[in-house]
């Protein structure tokens, strides 16, 4: 179990259950999120190391989340929205709306972990009625960001969220394999603007950076309103 800060996982038949804490001292953590996840690496139902450093920023940054509407997109098993709706936000996580099993998942782990969220099909580029509702103050996203043909169609419904709800802020977490081009490029079409830039590894304790590896950004994206919208 790549990453996870667990005690002695819990196997039944092809899954596992891990436990990541979130405290400032590791010797009392304040709370646990428990995930269910498959044991062999599966996109949507695997807790990838992208979000375990998006879970702990959300907890670091725990009094923007106290009350805010966030929507996670491609929660998949949804740590960094349990840890917002822990903190008080209201939160939505969301995923391609094909994958039933990703869904049905989410709401297992929001009863373990005794959370109320909404869950809900979103896929990126969609425009399915239950989007033009949703007026979120952040939109997380976990490793989001892997798959280049999917980029503008991430890219399409994130820009979408952010104007829809005015001062909104987009928050990710990605492996940078190839340098900020890409990025860079996609945010400038899209009319986006870079407004924080972290090494992940900047502001993980060092307990849980141990279990991680690879280069880990962590980037804050808003409307660029310079550009008039
Ligand atoms: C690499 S996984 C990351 C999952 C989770 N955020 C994490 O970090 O553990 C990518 C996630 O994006 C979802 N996804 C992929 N393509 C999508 C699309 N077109 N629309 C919505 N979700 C999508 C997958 O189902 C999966 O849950």
């Amino acid at each position: 179990m790549e990453g996870s800060d667990s005690d002695e996982p819990v196997e039944h038949h092809m899954t596992t259950i891990s436990r990541h804490s979130f405290g400032d001292d590791s010797e009392e953590p304040k709370f646990f999120i428990s995930i269910i996840e498959n044991m062999k690496e599966d996109y949507g139902l695997f807790v990838w190391p992208c979000s375990i450093v998006l879970a702990e920023y959300v907890w670091q940054q725990r009094l923007r989340f106290s009350g805010a509407s966030v929507v996670e997109l491609g929660a998949g098993t949804s740590l960094p929205g349990l840890v917002a709706a822990k903190v008080g936000a209201d939160v939505t996580l969301t995923d391609a709306s094909d994958r039933a099993e990703v869904m049905d998942n989410m709401r297992r782990v929001c009863d373990l972990n005794e959370l109320k969220c909404n869950v809900l099909g979103l896929t990126w580029g969609v425009w399915d009625a239950s989007i033009f509702s949703l007026r979120p103050k952040i939109i997380l996203g976990a490793d989001v960001l892997y798959d280049t043909t999917a980029f503008d169609d991430l890219f399409a419904t994130v820009t979408f969220l952010l104007q829809n709800s005015p001062g909104s802020v987009f928050i990710t977490t990605y492996h940078n394999r190839s340098g900020h081009h890409l990025i860079r490029f996609l945010m400038a079409k899209w009319g986006l603007k870079c407004v924080k830039l972290l090494d992940g590894f900047s502001f993980m304790p060092s307990d849980k950076a141990s279990g991680l590896s690879g280069n880990i950004q962590l980037a804050e994206i808003v409307l660029d309103t310079a550009l008039g919208h």
